[in-house]
């Protein structure tokens, strides 16, 4: 059966990185690791790498990302939980036949080589989950 062995980020909407950061590391103090455009997602990203897991700010690049649209319409916060597991397509198998929507009915893969897909936050309390597989 696949299983869940993390949280591996969180991941924060924000209109303003640089501001941002003026809470996550400099209020904060928690070190940034690496700031990176992430071209595939029309979005800046800023890593803050927190015992084993990881903050995320993510600030979208344009207008007509799924991503701008979000922050558009509901502004800066919480955009998703990222979850590691160890078997991504077993999981997806198991999700659907437990009736969950799903964004991504198939794995994506990552510039990196992760595979990852989202659920639906209609079948997850309204929250944004992502899954992972390294
Ligand atoms: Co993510």
């Amino acid at each position: 059966m696949p299983k869940i062995n993390s949280i591996n980020h969180v991941a924060i909407v924000v209109d303003d990185l640089q501001k941002s950061l003026t809470f996550w590391r400099d209020a904060l103090g928690i070190t940034l690791h690496e700031m990176r455009d992430v071209p595939a997602e029309k979005s800046q990203v800023a890593f803050l790498p927190l015992a084993g897991a990881e903050i995320e700010l993510v600030q979208p690049t344009s207008d007509d990302s799924g991503l701008a649209k979000y922050l558009a319409k509901r502004g800066p916060g919480m955009h998703h939980v990222c979850l590691e597991v160890d078997d991504i397509d077993g999981m997806l198998a198991q999700l659907k036949q437990k009736g969950v929507r799903l964004i991504n009915e198939e794995p994506r893969t990552a510039a990196d080589g992760k595979r990852y897909a989202f659920i639906h936050p209609e079948s997850s309390n309204g929250v944004l989950v992502e899954l992972y597989q390294l």
